[in-house]
């Protein structure tokens, strides 16, 4: 390599030795990981200025990320505005939404019938047509950061598409290329791989390999038939996806999400879930980008119990991701919704609130992917709540077939063998929302509404960032059309996938429509949220038993400053049984109350202040 750049320099010393010895450990191979390090230094040369004085910037202040102000919401650009040049028009909405971070769901080069949503990528240099090109997103990018905005996109990297050029030539029998996936010219590692590795789509896409007739091999797809599974053991494969990966950094990318991180590494005998060597790749994969571009962070997508996902932010000394999905958590505030009982929640959450505080977790309540009921049935066990039924109760309640329940949505991958379906709706759906307008009943939709703004504001009070699911904020419900494409009606994923509602957002305008009481409530508490010092990132979280199982009480505090934020998960009046001593106000009303025996309205909640 030539003269360096110093600042270069000084980044590849600090991590050179370490990413030489676990790039050598996986693939032991002097001139690919040669041409890996003259790679960075190619793509840190072609950095933009601006963005490597946001790089400067953010290395001085590596928590920039952990802020109260920090809002995101993810949205799917032709749903929400078309394409990329109209997402860049819509950015006064986003921003009158006090959103700063935008997850920009896939949108490179897929094939239309065979998308999985954007997840089978055919050209990772390539924006889809209808969504525009790869200047309109560096220029969203820089318009973004202008408004002081982050961009978050999708980095699929445990597949390609079959259309993609290296399966194209897999598939005509180059062996370059076949041995970047995994292939087999006969059933008996297929086999072995399939009694010991679980199914992701068990209905919609049985089985991890997919017979190819034309060249007589079996090809391992994990996902559905036309994912190709990357093999990583091959250091090409390595190599050139992290050029991919620095390519999008370049466009301006903040945040890369790291899809489905944990499938990428396969073993056979194992369930190809979770191997050391995925921590070693995601490891490099942080290194490379504190070598090359500091500036942007990794959010890993591990939708996995907690043992799980916690490695995946590696340790202080060897940091892994960034951030990552608080997917249990998720799951079990639904599953709260369900039964008003909040004392598995309570018990998830004082899980999180006992990691070390450096652990960023992105908390939501929906995305673009089905609910998994992946809950601590250990800990349900003890009031004999059993997996299979309790999976069957929490399906049957959201899809509205228990007598009281107002929920609306579909089953996802029903798996008749496991009998383990996920869910699929929209918050709103869940909420009450579609089936009270479906009744017209003003009472049940005041319920509805209520129950929904809780939600948020509960997940605004947990520790981390908030990610919104683009319509969440003007209370979208379900969208069945989705049932009409034929490239779509299989996957029920799509029911929360809908189009944008322009019209019906504009009605948030109006204060008493659906749509101007979420969304103005949405917006009252980030604006107090991004106001109040315990909200920091750094604030004691803790939750505070209040004697009522129907009731979550968390408690935040922060620079002698304390909260209480008291949530009803039941349909009709609870009390919090507490006596706290002070005054404190309530951040939304204003109002002066005491924390002595507080009665709280159906799915009411308070955010309550500690007068000094
Ligand atoms: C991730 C995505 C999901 C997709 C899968 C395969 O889990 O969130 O939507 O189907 O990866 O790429």
């Amino acid at each position: 390599m030539s003269k360096m750049d110093e600042i270069f320099q000084t980044r590849l010393e600090r991590h050179h030795d370490e990413l030489k010895w676990l790039y050598m450990e996986l693939y032991d191979n002097d001139s690919m990981f040669a041409e890996l390090c003259t790679n960075l230094y190619r793509f840190y040369k072609e950095r933009r200025r601006q963005l490597k004085t946001r790089d400067k910037e953010r290395e001085k202040n590596p928590e920039w990320f952990r802020k109260n102000d920090m809002l995101g919401m993810m949205l799917y650009i032709d749903q929400f505005a078309g394409n990329l040049k109209g997402v860049k028009e819509k950015l006064s909405y986003l921003e009158a939404c006090q959103v700063n971070c935008i997850h920009l769901m896939p949108f490179l080069d897929s094939p239309k019938e065979h998308s999985d949503g954007g997840y089978a990528v055919a050209d990772f240099r390539k924006v889809r047509a209808d969504l525009g090109t790869m200047e309109d997103l560096s220029e969203l990018a820089d318009v973004c950061h202008q408004k002081g905005m982050n961009l978050c996109m999708d980095f699929v990297m445990n597949h390609t598409s079959e259309e993609h050029e290296w399966a194209v030539r897999a598939r005509k029998g180059e062996g370059e290329y076949m041995s970047r996936y995994f292939f087999y010219d006969n059933q008996d590692i297929p086999e072995r791989y399939e009694q010991t590795v679980p199914q992701v789509f068990p209905t919609t896409a049985p089985g991890n390999f997919t017979y190819l007739p034309e060249i007589g091999h079996y090809v391992m797809t994990t996902f559905y038939p036309y994912q190709w599974d990357l093999n990583y053991g091959n250091p090409r494969v390595f190599n050139e996806m992290m050029y991919h990966f620095l390519f999008f950094a370049n466009q301006g990318m903040d945040i890369i999400r790291i899809d489905a991180v944990p499938y990428i590494w396969k073993e056979l005998g194992t369930s190809c879930r979770n191997l050391p060597q995925v921590h070693s790749i995601v490891r490099m994969m942080r290194m490379i980008g504190e070598i090359v571009c500091p500036s942007v962070l990794l959010l890993g997508e591990v939708v996995m119990e907690p043992e799980k996902v916690v490695p995946y932010f590696g340790t202080v000394e060897k940091p892994e991701c960034h951030m990552l999905y608080n997917v249990t958590t998720m799951a079990s505030t639904w599953n709260c919704v369900a039964t008003k009982d909040i004392r598995l929640l309570k018990r998830q959450m004082e899980a999180v609130n006992q990691l070390p505080s450096a652990y960023t977790f992105l908390n939501y309540l929906r995305c673009h992917d089905d609910i998994g009921w992946g809950l601590d049935y250990g800990f349900l066990a003890q009031w004999e709540m059993w997996e299979a039924p309790h999976k069957r109760f929490l399906n049957d309640y959201f899809t509205g077939k228990i007598p009281g329940s107002v929920s609306r949505g579909e089953l996802y991958n029903d798996d008749p063998v496991t009998q383990d379906a996920r869910f699929c709706a929209t918050t709103a759906s869940m909420c009450g929302i579609e089936s009270a307008q479906e009744t017209n009943d003003p009472d049940a939709l005041q319920a509805a509404i209520h129950l929904d703004i809780m939600l948020h504001a509960y997940m605004l009070t947990q520790s981390g960032i908030p990610m919104l699911y683009s319509g969440d904020e003007i209370g979208q419900i379900n969208d069945y059309s989705y049932k009409n494409d034929p490239d779509k009606a299989s996957d029920s994923r799509y029911l929360h996938r809908g189009k944008f509602r322009w019209d019906l957002a504009e009605k948030r305008k109006a204060k008493e429509s659906v749509q101007g009481r979420v969304f103005g409530a949405l917006n009252e508490l980030e604006r107090i949220r991004r106001l109040e010092r315990v909200f920091e990132a750094s604030a004691d979280v803790w939750t505070y038993d209040v004697h009522n199982n129907a009731i979550l009480c968390i408690v935040r505090e922060q620079a002698g400053e304390r909260f209480f934020g008291i949530f009803n998960f039941a349909d009709r009046p609870e009390t919090a049984w507490m006596r706290e001593e002070g005054g404190y106000t309530e951040l939304l009303t204003g109002k002066k109350m005491e924390l002595v025996d507080i009665v709280i309205p159906r799915y009411g909640f308070y955010w309550l202040k500690k007068e000094n």
